[in-house]
């Protein structure tokens, strides 16, 4: 297979914004228990936080992580989860069938994050609870000194605040299955009450609406429609969450999911924008993915959520695990592209989750933590792109015949550019076929190649092959061969530069 892509360098999608890069822990599984904590753990500090955890955490380069739920929050209590640890009341997590001992809460949270260098992005409960637990919890953590709740922080053990800037309202509130859950004008009022009031206790907070929870929810559409109808002037993003996973061996279809989302992306940016047309509203509302990945949620479903639901009630029991092949990389590289493709209207992303649970890093319990294969295409993204996010034009390419979404173009693309960097994200959708692709960049002077990478081709193509435990680095990132740079200083003026490389 050949294809011949353009990049357009004249009109920059937006600048490349580091909040594309954050993830989610939730209280869920084993994703801070024996995940992010571990208290005994070799690799423990004073705190009983994981260091081999928090250094992975650190390469992988999230810039921001939303906590702690998920459908978790919508049974949580915040107060439970300050004070003295001893006298932490320990409670049913009906969410996930598990017990929460609340060892870790607000206070443990807020210096994980300060230690592992990523801001916190807060939820709040607007499932069992409302307007006024948000507002305390608010002033909880943001108010300085001087009131009932900023005081108790303060004897708590954290004298100068907290300062979250991004809080979530509620999470996936349009689903049956949320503790809570609403019609889209009862969530659309509530939220609107509690980001006025939320607002009025801290005016420099940014408030995140929540939208579908895919875009195969029946109500998908008239949901954000009508949320952001009563909430459109108050907040500043509406999430968008999505999961994607190979079904029946279709990998063609599953390797597309950046298609998928590049159009789910596309229709809520035109709710947004219809509605505050129609409702004259100046506020900007970004798309806050704030929850995307691979997940093999069909396979939770049908096996394993029964006798999660009925069995035992544990602590931080092994939920969704999942171990990711190639294959898993790859989509989660593309859906990756189509984040940066959409920079001028995602405001946000967090790759759900973080650690253990659908995430880029395992660890065992008194074991060793390692890298998933999903690790190296995000930690790869995340750092390279910097400063201006390109357009790529793609149109020169053949297409993959998928049954889920038609006919796509087999590579996937993005670009970004800071000075004279150029940075390009490519993925070959084909199963059967490298790809040989000329990449023109137009308005270049001088370009050398300064590195390629590609993720390991396993030994006899087992697009399935995964890292362990015992075999943490089967997969990693390998030089890519054959990659050219041509510089041409031809009539226009800044002249122009041709790539050629195979993609595997
Ligand atoms: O990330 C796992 C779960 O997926 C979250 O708790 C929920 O918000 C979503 O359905």
């Amino acid at each position: 297979l050949t294809a011949s892509l353009r990049l357009n360098t004249r009109t920059p999608i937006a600048p490349v914004n580091p909040r594309l890069f954050g993830s989610f822990v939730e209280h869920m599984g084993r994703a801070v228990y024996t995940g992010i904590f571990e208290p005994g753990h070799d690799t423990a500090d004073a705190a009983g936080f994981r260091s081999d955890v928090a250094d992975l955490v650190r390469e992988l380069g999230v810039s921001i992580v939303r906590y702690p739920g998920g459908n978790f929050v919508s049974g949580f209590k915040w107060e439970d989860s300050v004070g003295p640890v001893d006298e932490r009341p320990v409670r049913l997590d009906a969410a996930w069938h598990s017990i929460e001992t609340n060892r870790v809460g607000i206070h443990e949270f807020a210096a994980w994050a300060a230690s592992a260098g990523v801001e916190v992005m807060q939820a709040v409960n607007l499932g069992t609870r409302g307007v006024a637990e948000a507002a305390e919890l608010l002033e909880y953590c943001n108010i300085p000194r001087g009131t009932a709740l900023s005081d108790a922080r303060r004897a708590n053990g954290s004298d100068e605040p907290f300062d979250i800037r991004v809080w979530c309202l509620g999470n996936e509130m349009d689903g049956p299955w949320q503790i809570g859950h609403k019609t889209a004008d009862e969530y659309g009022r509530l939220a609107a009450e509690t980001a006025r009031l939320m607002r009025f206790v801290d005016p420099r907070i940014e408030l995140v609406a929540a939208g579908s929870s895919n875009a195969e929810m029946p109500t998908f559409g008239s949901w954000e429609r009508t949320v952001l109808t009563h909430t459109a002037g108050l907040v500043d993003h509406i999430s968008v969450h999505a999961y994607y996973e190979e079904l029946d061996g279709d990998a063609d279809s599953f390797l597309a999911s950046a298609v998928g989302l590049d159009r789910y992306l596309d229709e809520v940016a035109q709710i947004i924008d219809e509605v505050r047309a129609e409702a004259g509203i100046e506020r900007p509302i970004g798309i806050s993915v704030d929850e995307w990945n691979v997940w093999y949620q069909t396979r939770f479903n049908e096996v394993d959520k029964e006798p999660l639901l009925t069995g035992e009630w544990n602590e931080a029991p092994r939920l969704i695990e999942d171990e990711y092949g190639v294959t898993d990389a790859v989509v989660v590289g593309s859906l990756l592209n189509s984040l940066l493709r959409h920079g001028d209207r995602v405001s946000m992303a967090n790759l759900a989750q973080l650690v253990n649970v659908i995430a880029p890093i395992r660890s065992e319990p008194g074991g060793p933590a390692w890298r998933q294969t999903t690790f190296h295409p995000f930690e790869r993204t995340a750092r390279f792109a910097r400063g201006e996010i390109l357009e790529v034009d793609v149109s020169g390419a053949p297409v993959v015949e998928t049954q889920k979404y038609g006919a796509v173009p087999v590579v996937d693309a993005a670009a970004t550019r800071d000075g004279d960097d150029v940075v390009l994200f490519l993925v070959n959708r084909s199963t059967t076929d490298v790809l040989a692709l000329s990449v023109e960049i137009p308005d270049v002077a001088g370009l050398a190649l300064v590195d390629a990478e590609t993720l390991t081709v396993p030994d006899g193509l087992d697009r399935h092959a995964s890292n362990t435990a015992t075999e943490p680095a089967r997969v990693g990132l390998v030089r890519l061969a054959g990659v050219e740079v041509s510089s041409e200083s031809g009539a226009a003026a800044a002249g122009s530069a041709a790539v050629s490389a195979t993609l595997p």
